[in-house]
């Protein structure tokens, strides 16, 4: 999978993509929003070219308040959301080229108000979304929202991962429609956060394609 060229359906208004964008952005102006006055973290975890958060930030009135850290594999990706940020004069926003996988790399940034994990859990195995949902734990502040994506093809897990949120104090806000042709929800941490677990791994990111493959099982030992 290219990574890079596979944000060029977001620039077709009409893909499946682009109205899941569309879905995600409304989650995140919501969430900001709410937001109490004052400083706001945000942490966006395989970020992409940054378009969820980057494409509400510039105009939200909250951005001057967003310090914001968004970790991204692919260089690329990076250098375009990196080229964003600089564009829309938005200077609290740093890219990370890594594993966002590794929770070292939200060290400092965490507990944080908004928690973007979009374009994840229809890429790893069912039992690292869960990993990564205990793990959200530890990213989001109370009271804070996390922003989630998943795919609601056959057999679809957007129930599930509800249930394992909810299980770990993440109150629903919002699901999409099961018929949207894509999954966003957002929920709301009630619980306490937990301290950041230094070192650890959330997730190995398999791809879908390969998950479809069946290889996804073989990638965690
Ligand atoms: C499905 S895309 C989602 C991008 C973005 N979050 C969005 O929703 O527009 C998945 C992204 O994860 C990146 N990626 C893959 N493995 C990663 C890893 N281990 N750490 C960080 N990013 C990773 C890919 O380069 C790709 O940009």
């Amino acid at each position: 999978m290219d990574w890079h060229t596979w944000h060029d359906d977001y620039d077709r208004p009409d893909s499946v993509l682009a109205r899941r964008l569309r879905a995600v952005q409304e989650r995140i102006r919501l969430a900001l929003d709410a937001c109490p006055p004052g400083p706001l973290l945000t942490v966006s975890m395989c970020a992409g070219q940054g378009r969820d958060l980057l494409g509400v930030l510039p105009e939200h009135p909250r951005r001057e308040d967003v310090t914001a850290r968004l970790v991204e594999l692919d260089p690329r990706n990076a250098a375009l959301a990196e080229q964003a940020a600089d564009r829309a004069g938005l200077q609290r926003v740093e890219v990370v080229v890594g594993d966002a996988s590794l929770t070292s790399h939200y060290a400092g940034m965490v507990p944080a108000d908004l928690v973007l994990v979009c374009g994840v859990f229809g890429n790893i195995t069912d039992e690292d979304v869960e990993r990564t949902i205990t793990y959200c734990r530890q990213l989001c502040k109370q009271g804070g929202t996390l922003v989630w994506t998943r795919h609601r093809k056959v057999p679809d897990l957007a129930p599930q991962i509800c249930h394992w949120l909810e299980e770990r104090d993440f109150e629903r806000q919002w699901l999409s429609e099961p018929d949207a042709g894509f999954g966003v929800g957002a929920h709301r941490f009630n619980g306490e956060p937990q301290p950041l677990s230094p070192g650890a791994s959330m997730f190995t990111f398999v791809g879908y394609d390969a998950l479809a493959r069946g290889d996804g099982h073989q990638s965690r030992s």
